[in-house]
């Protein structure tokens, strides 16, 4: 084992031993003009030196090298904060799920549900492919950017440049600011040639349209993106200086002007009982079609009422997607095999054999639990059912009936679900009530760090580009990367990477270069990253969002398990958060060694405050740090409506009056809640006034 994986040290020898590194390299550097080590090592040294004298000032004395020369900040390169965040869009699948989406749209509207049905919304093809926002000043393009985690994405410009639907220059009416939003593919003629091409000079074969558009987009060289010709159609707004259009269908009308490709697909549909009609008959020509779409996206064509609904969590209230059905296909299940995930679950995979299904080759599954293979009745050598739905993974529907299949006799027996954990041996328990089996190895066993590590880099968490499951793998088996903090420490170990077989030195560089990168990260995604156990995304942003910066969070985590409770209290009634998830967190903060884990991390990144609006858009945060209550019936919004917006103003919105409520906002017949505020001294306004304050 490597003697870095002793860290983490405590605080005052970490400070000595960074101190002496850095000295040495000075007398190297400058004594010597024979320099160590790169200089994004060194300036990586500084900065941590001066993160853990922030952390802990009483380390710092006379002779510090920090005082001599300033570190440089870490430039994040290539990354580009969207001015509105780009966001995505509800599901539904049948009429059914489509009319509970008009309804709920009616009634935080305040509608009848007669004039719910008669609410006009035009109707575009749901492109697969990945989205784009291009940022125009003054009428010029000056950026194009990829979606990435939402709030800010990669820096595409120069390749988007060479895109042929896409006017370098707006023209008539152009907003001195606006982005415009819309979607990258690649036709399915282009992509058969270029699987064609890209076989023949051995090179990688993409798995469908998308990737290979989004693998084409994402390229070093401009030339070869402008090779792959990527077709894009504009179909959305995000920031904009002034308003477009009073109606979705004539933006769509001035993209069309300004130059952009409008799917031509595109409809008004002035009812929601038109609606079945056309998405009957996209469903028939989709394969016609000469680009992939996964569904319909419906969006309500007036823009005001647009505004008003405005965005719960990541999607619009005022657009939905109408997905297609999910494409099946039949195959045989070759092997069943049990994976241990970071949580210590052990899932059962199905090795398939590889089948098409629907443009995808396909030969894993999941198999979920130890109940779903008995309900399946599933056994090795099975014909089974089984369907994709756009990214999600392959799911098995039903073995194909012995009769149609194989004679039952000739079945391999049932399949025994282990009870301890094929890695580590460890016993794996079920508790009552839950449906996985767990491996109690904790952090001993190998699979669960494993894989905990793999999710810290995953996509949505630190997506270090070049660092995958198999790196990670290689990287733990070697010792280089035992935790969390070895990823920024691997630097270290250059040497011996450059060693390994299929690491060449531009690779080593791309792979360290791309660490580098990530030592800035929003909180949520930090949060996130730690693979709490119930702490997905959607949980790690909300509590981002009411804490708002790391150091505040992490104070308030550590008094979880105090036993006054009062931050246990708090964290229970964020809404969306609730005790089960609060348990969760006190669980991982009570473990010592996930502390170390985090004093590593922290003086290694900058963890960056929430600053900015909350999703819902940039007015302004008027109501930043106000917790309101609203009670009562109001007559000009209804209740989802007047909580978005106060939301949207940056307030945090509670259903009781207690001592941290800022503002009770009364309607109509307001009544205990009134009386429990006035009791509490809490300030109170009516609905005339709360109207004025935000602005309405
Ligand atoms: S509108 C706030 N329109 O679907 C609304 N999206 O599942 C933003 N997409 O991320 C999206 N075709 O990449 C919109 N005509 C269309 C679309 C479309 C494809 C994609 C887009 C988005 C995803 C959401």
């Amino acid at each position: 084992m490597n003697k870095n994986n002793k860290i983490p040290l405590s605080p005052a020898e970490h400070y000595r031993e960074l101190q002496d590194r850095i000295a040495r390299w000075d007398e190297a550097y400058h004594g010597r003009d024979e320099p160590e080590v790169p200089d994004s090592d060194y300036d990586h040294a500084r900065l941590e030196l001066s993160r853990l004298e922030k952390l802990h000032p009483e380390l710092k004395h006379q002779d510090n090298p920090s005082e001599k020369v300033g570190a440089k900040p870490n430039p994040a390169f290539g990354k580009i904060r969207h001015r509105a965040p780009m966001l995505s869009l509800g599901n539904v699948f049948d009429a059914e799920e489509f009319n509970q989406f008009v309804s709920r749209a009616g009634n935080f509207l305040g509608l009848t549900e007669e004039e719910a049905q008669n609410l006009s919304f035009v109707a575009e093809p749901k492109i697969d492919g990945l989205s784009i926002s291009l940022t125009y000043e003054q009428g010029k393009l000056v950026r194009g950017t990829t979606r990435g985690d939402g709030t800010e994405g990669e820096d595409v410009t120069e390749n988007i440049r060479t895109l042929k639907a896409l006017p370098l220059t707006l023209g008539q009416n152009a907003p001195d600011f606006i982005e415009i939003r819309g979607e990258v593919f690649m036709e399915k003629d282009r992509f058969f040639e270029l699987n064609e091409e890209q076989e023949k000079r051995g090179e990688k074969i993409f798995a469908n349209p998308r990737n290979a558009a989004a693998g084409s987009l994402r390229q070093l060289d401009p030339k070869v993106t402008a090779r792959r010709h990527l077709g894009l159609f504009a179909y959305n707004m995000g920031a904009s200086s002034a308003p477009v259009a009073p109606t979705h269908l004539e933006f769509l009308e001035q993209l069309r002007q300004w130059g952009f490709e409008v799917n031509p697909l595109s409809r008004l549909l002035d009812h929601a009982r038109d609606i079945p009609a056309y998405v009957e008959q996209l469903a028939r020509d989709r394969s016609h079609l000469n680009y992939d779409i996964d569904g319909i996206v419906f969006k309500i064509n007036d823009i005001a009422l647009q505004q008003r609904l405005g965005f719960v969590g990541r999607a619009p209230r005022w657009a939905i997607a109408w997905k297609f059905p999910a494409e099946k296909a039949i195959t045989r299940l070759e092997e069943i095999e049990i994976q241990v995930g970071r949580t210590g679950a052990l899932t059962p995979v199905a090795h398939l054999e590889p089948v098409n299904v629907g443009g995808v080759i396909v030969s894993r599954a999941t198999l979920h639990n130890e109940d779903e293979i008995n309900r399946l009745d599933i056994r090795v050598g099975d014909l089974v059912r089984l369907q994709r739905a756009g990214d999600v993974i392959p799911q098995i529907l039903e073995i194909v009936p012995p009769s149609e299949g194989q004679p039952e006799s000739q079945r391999a027996p049932k399949f025994i679900f282990p009870d301890h954990c094929p890695v580590c041996g460890a016993y794996a328990e079920r508790l009552q009530g839950e449906a996985v089996r767990r491996c109690t190895g904790g952090l001993t066993c190998e699979a669960q760090t494993v894989e905990r590590l793999i999710h810290f880099v995953s996509r949505n968490a630190f997506d270090i580009e070049g660092l995958g499951q198999r790196s990670i793998r290689a990287f733990y088996e070697l010792g280089f990367i035992r935790q969390p903090g070895d990823i920024f420490r691997l630097s270290q170990h250059k040497e011996a990477l450059l060693k390994l077989e299929g690491w060449g030195p531009q690779s080593v560089t791309n792979l360290l270069t791309a660490i580098e990168e990530k030592r800035t990260i929003t909180l949520s995604r930090f949060i996130y990253a730690l693979g709490i156990r119930m702490i997905g995304e959607r949980n790690a942003a909300l509590l981002a969002r009411h804490y708002g910066s790391f150091q505040n969070w992490l104070t308030s985590m550590r008094a979880l398990n105090d036993e006054k409770r009062d931050e246990y209290e708090t964290l229970s009634a964020i809404m969306g958060i609730g005790p089960a998830i609060a348990d969760e967190l006190a669980a991982f903060f009570h473990e010592p060694h996930n502390e170390t884990v985090l004093n590593d991390l922290a003086v290694q990144l900058v963890v960056e405050d929430i600053t900015s609006p909350a999703a819902e858009g940039a007015e302004g945060r008027k109501l930043a740090g106000e917790t309101l209550v609203f009670t009562g019936s109001l007559g000009t919004m209804s209740r989802p409506e007047a909580k978005a917006i106060a939301e949207r103003l940056g307030a945090h919105v509670t259903e009781t009056v207690s001592k941290k409520t800022t503002l009770v906002i009364l309607g109509e017949k307001a009544g205990s809640k009134a009386k429990k505020a006035q009791e509490l001294g809490v300030r109170t306004m009516n609905e005339e006034e709360w109207r004025e304050l935000a602005g309405l």
